[in-house]
């Protein structure tokens, strides 16, 4: 990892909040660490394409996480949901260099987050499930639902 790079994304860090009016929404937890990212998308049409017109996300997780979450919603900016859709973890962070392996899930949650969000678009969720959210249910909200049904649930900001 390039660690002026990531510093920078870091220190510029974009699209972060909640989005209100957004198409679709999708929420990862990782299971190797406890964190959480959650991933707003919205649609535009262009040249007779359906086209990503801007993305958002909330993260409750580490550093890495965010600066990914910050490239990845600059990346599939002007992508449609097909090509967004073959976007890895590893694309999603190529301007931070190859993360160390310690935090290739980071870079993973934020892949798992998109393609909830992009697949959600398509076929909304008929249940609760941790990959898929209602839209305009905040990160907060899932972890305290969370946090009623587990008993209790680490938070970790910015670890
Ligand atoms: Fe868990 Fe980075 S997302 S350590």
């Amino acid at each position: 990892m390039n660690e002026s790079h990531f510093q920078d994304a870091l220190a510029d860090t974009k699209n972060l909040g909640e989005m209100t009016d957004a198409d679709a929404v999708g929420t990862v937890g990782s299971p190797d660490c406890g964190d959480m990212v959650r991933l707003w998308v919205k649609y535009r049409e262009q040249d007779g394409r359906k086209v990503i017109d801007k993305a958002s996300f909330q993260s409750f997780g580490c550093q890495t996480a965010i600066a990914v979450a910050s490239l990845a919603t600059e990346l599939i900016r002007g992508k449609t949901r097909e090509e967004a859709l073959q976007m890895s973890a590893e694309d999603l962070s190529k301007p931070l260099g190859p993360l160390p392996p310690m935090k290739i899930h980071c870079g993973q949650m934020v892949e798992g987050a998109l393609r909830a969000a992009l697949e959600a678009e398509t076929a909304e969720p008929k249940t609760e499930s941790p990959r898929a959210h209602p839209i305009g249910h905040t990160l907060a909200d899932s972890l305290a639902a969370a946090d009623k049904k587990a008993g209790k649930i680490k938070i970790v900001l910015n670890s």
